[in-house]
């Protein structure tokens, strides 16, 4: 065990010198002086409200008007995800605005445009920097395909408590995996060097320390040392600078009282200073105005004067800059120089991606791109090796393919939805294989497949994104309904030889604004399973899930467990391969797995103190008996 935990550090060693030696700060230099030019000859040119659009992100939710903002200067545009609206967009930039600057379509692009991989946490416990890098460059070819030219990915939050929701978004605990993972994605989205044919500009984001939130509640402040910040929050996001990166985004929170988007310790003394990155720095969404309410701004000029003069260069959706940054400048209080400086990564970004040559996306193109099925191959096998065989007493596993009759039970067992997990792209329709759809088609013919789904789970609040997809929130199901789905389970699992219960949260359960005070399995899951197991037949639990679960009951009283997180598109059928042996789970937990959530923050590199682990005097085995399963 030790020595194959040595042996993983060895090969993400390996993966993270390959990096550094082929970093992309990279480019050609002749290259660089030539784009460096056409960018001094633009800016040249270009009028003060010009160079504000460009800092100007446009929101495209319905009631915003991207067009209109175009038509004012804007330079990129997000929440949108349409060729044909790109390509209508993007010709009112290049016809009708006077320098015929392109605009830059960005959308989160987090784990898979229509192909949709294992969700960020899964991805990390493959420990496999190169089947990363593979699944993000399948989730650029797609997007680019379709229009999109900038995604805001990779997450690299380091994330220690299991409350905060969106653990499920990064590698989980440990900065060092975080860090190797972070370049594995960067290089998966960008390619060899920004401007690659079919890649997509990455962003390292949140910046920084945004997963230490506390309590896990997100948005909260975060009051972390700087030494902590060294060591734990910024190594990832210097490992993604140093794979040349091409933009950044800000945090929403405050660091130690300063918010995160008009941090100038951050932006630019760090990034700028230290790291001499040289792209470009993007706010969270609205994070600019929010400025005023986090208190650090009177007003918007302020808001905007602070950020910009921190380092932040592109106001996302809340034109604050739009508003304010002009007359900024001309009452003196930012110079045209700090403009300047915020403007010339952006263009750029666009010169190496070839957009004054190319602007539009060619539609005809994206349908061979999407079908591909090298991408649905790719998607199956990171799912296979993101798999964690937490437990597997008396040879439970693998199950036989020729046994007669299976009952497959649990609310996430057949729900595309949940397979493909939190975060996927805007406007896609889930169209995942579910772990019954997998189950089905790896049995042969005289095996019995039945299912059950068992009581409903739903977050006990509403989501923020339940207001983007009509009917997501469902009424709660009857009590009379749950207990007649209760019976029909337990049904379902006597007349059954084998079961595999297919446990854990709903896809909505994790994520942004998702975190949880209890990390149980939700609803009525822990009782079906005590009961289903009380039936004394051969039980498999399946989890689905994106973050840490508590599961004490089931480490101790279930033979086999499973970690699946949130496994994409080919999930059921990765699932499948694992539970019927013809592939062996090779993933390894890349977080602890709280024995309460009242165990939260957890993880295990903590320094031990006054009484160490063991020590039987005081809290003997608060430490020890916290975790039901460990890092790695
Ligand atoms: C999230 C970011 C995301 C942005 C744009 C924000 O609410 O915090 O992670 O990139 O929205 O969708």
């Amino acid at each position: 065990m030790f020595s194959a935990h040595l042996a993983r550090r060895a090969a993400l060693a390996l993966a993270l010198a390959a990096a550094a030696a082929t970093t992309p700060a990279a480019q050609s230099r002749s290259a660089d002086a030539s784009v460096d030019q056409r960018v001094a000859a633009l800016l040249a040119q270009m009028t003060l409200a010009e160079k504000v659009g460009q800092l100007t992100q446009a929101g495209a939710f319905p009631g915003m008007d991207p067009a209109g903002a175009i038509r004012k200067g804007a330079g990129s545009v997000l929440w949108l995800n349409d060729p044909a609206q790109f390509n209508a967009l993007q010709k009112i930039a290049v016809e009708e605005t006077r320098l015929k600057i392109p605009v830059l379509f960005a959308l989160d692009v987090i784990h898979g445009y229509r192909t949709i991989f294992p969700v960020p946490l899964a991805m990390a416990a493959s420990w496999d920097p190169a089947e990363y890098e593979q699944a993000q460059a399948v989730a650029a070819r797609e997007a680019r395909a379709a229009g999109l030219h900038w995604t805001f990915a990779p997450m690299l939050d380091v994330a220690r408590d299991a409350r905060w929701g969106r653990m499920v978004e990064g590698a989980g605990e440990d900065p060092y995996l975080g860090s190797a993972m972070a370049v594995a994605q960067v290089r998966g989205f960008q390619g060899a060097a920004l401007g690659e044919p079919g890649r997509l500009i990455a962003t390292a984001k949140h910046f920084a320390a945004y997963g230490a939130a506390d309590g896990g509640r997100d948005y909260d402040p975060v009051y972390v040392p700087e030494n902590l910040l060294r060591n734990v929050y910024l190594p990832p996001f210097q490992a993604a600078a140093k794979a040349g990166v091409g933009s950044f985004m800000s945090a929403y929170m405050d660091l130690n009282d300063v918010p995160a988007t008009a941090n100038r310790f951050l932006l630019h003394d760090v990034l700028r200073g230290e790291w001499k990155f040289p792209g470009f720095v993007v706010s969270d969404a609205f994070g600019v105005a929010n400025l005023v309410t986090q208190g650090a701004a009177r007003d918007g000029g302020e808001a905007a004067r602070r950020a910009l003069l921190a380092g932040l260069d592109v106001d996302m959706g809340s034109n604050t800059f739009g508003q304010h940054l002009a007359a900024e400048v001309e009452a003196g209080r930012v110079p045209m120089a700090a403009i300047d400086q915020a403007v010339r990564p952006i263009l750029a970004a666009k010169v190496r991606l070839g957009l004054f040559e190319h602007p539009y996306v060619d539609a005809g193109k994206l349908g061979a791109v999407l079908e591909d099925p090298v991408h649905r191959v790719r998607a199956r096998r990171a799912a296979q090796r993101t798999m964690v065989l937490l437990r597997n007493e008396a040879k439970t596993l693998p199950l036989k393919k020729d046994v007669g009759a299976i009952a497959v039970i649990g609310p996430v067992a057949d729900s595309k939805a949940d397979t493909e997990g939190s975060w996927i792209v805007f406007g896609h329709q889930p169209a995942a294989v579910t772990v019954l759809d997998g189950i089905k088609a790896k049995v042969g013919a005289a095996t019995k497949v039945s299912y059950a789904s068992g009581p409903e789970i739903r977050r006990d609040i509403p989501s923020m994104f339940d207001q983007f997809t009509p009917g997501a929130r469902k009424p709660p199901q009857a009590a009379d309904a749950a207990d007649a789905a209760f019976n029909e389970a337990m049904a379902t699992a006597k007349a059954a030889d084998v079961v595999v219960m297919v446990l854990g949260e709903s896809a909505n359960m994790s994520g942004e604004a998702a975190s949880r005070a209890s990390l149980d399995l939700p609803g009525r899951q822990q009782a079906l399973l005590e009961a289903v197991v009380a039936l004394g037949k051969p039980v498999v639990l399946v989890l689905i899930n994106g973050r840490p679960l508590t599961i004490p009951w089931a480490a101790e009283h279930v033979p086999a467990i499973l970690e699946a997180w949130q496994p994409g598109t080919e999930g059921g059928h990765a699932i499948a391969d694992v539970l019927f042996g013809d592939v062996n789970p090779g993933g390894k937990l890349p977080v602890t797995f709280p024995r309460k959530a009242a165990h939260a923050p957890l993880y295990y590199a903590r320094v031990t103190t006054h009484q160490p682990e063991g020590t039987p005097r005081y809290s003997p085995r608060y430490w020890a008996g916290a975790a039901t399963f460990r890092f790695v």
